[in-house]
């Protein structure tokens, strides 16, 4: 499986996003569609990008009864996309459900990556809100075996936990990582950034850069240099 660049669409509409995607003439970046974007313009949305030719990973974060993420995915599944995505502390047997509800009736399905701990929460948080009282990182490395264990693809995680997770799940099941700057760009609300030369480095996957890109003065060109040092 290829490194991507994935582009964060943070807008709020669906005439900002597509006059965004329509500067990109040549090759066709993988787009994010977050909360914000599915919530305000549905499914016809994730259809009318994926008709530009634009791979999709459709950022939904679910978190319910097994029962419920499996009807939801079943859903997800019909809209054609690529990589979708659920919290892995909805227990193994909530993303074995989501596994069988994403799966279509010719056994093709999207990729499957799970949320392991959000990077808002630190420790002092998971120990205080979540009674978590084990390390953060022993955490994220046991949400992603448990993820891999359910017959997941990947983890949602910091670069600089890629090499951890692979560590323990092997160089097969896929980091996505956010939280990417460029070494001279603003961070913006990011605490801990990497660049994507380092993240290549680091062993991610696929990285998922927002404002880097949406904010740049030339979206184009700050897309081409995060492939050329990420990708080529
Ligand atoms: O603009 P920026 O590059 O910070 O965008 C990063 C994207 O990745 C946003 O859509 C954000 O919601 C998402 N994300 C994140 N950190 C996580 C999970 C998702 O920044 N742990």
């Amino acid at each position: 499986m290829g490194k991507d660049v994935i582009i964060a669409c943070d807008f709020s509409s669906a005439g900002e996003c597509l006059d965004f995607l329509s500067e990109f003439t040549g090759r066709k970046p993988y787009v994010k569609i977050g909360m914000e974007l599915f919530y305000s313009a549905g499914p016809d949305m994730v259809r009318k990008i994926k008709e530009k030719g634009h791979p999709i990973f459709l950022d939904l974060k679910l978190h319910d009864i097994p029962n419920t993420v499996m009807k939801a995915m079943r859903v997800l599944s019909n809209l054609d996309i690529d990589m979708c995505n659920l919290h892995a502390g909805g227990t193994k047997a909530m993303m074995e459900a989501a596994l069988t509800g994403l799966t279509r009736a010719d056994g093709s399905r999207p990729l499957l990556i799970a949320v392991t701990q959000l990077t808002s929460t630190d420790e002092a948080r998971m120990r205080a809100d979540l009674l978590i009282e084990r390390p953060l990182a022993e955490v994220v490395q046991h949400y992603a075996v448990c993820a891999k264990e359910a017959g997941l693809d990947g983890v949602v995680c910091s670069p600089l936990e890629a090499e951890q997770v692979h560590h323990v799940c092997g160089n097969r099941f896929l980091t996505v990582t956010p939280g990417v700057r460029f070494p001279e760009g603003d961070k913006g609300d990011q605490a801990r950034v990497t660049s994507p030369a380092d993240a290549k480095k680091m062993g991610s996957d696929y990285i998922v850069v927002g404002r880097p890109i949406t904010a740049a003065a030339d979206p184009v060109a700050a897309y081409e240099r995060c492939v050329a040092d990420f990708v080529d």
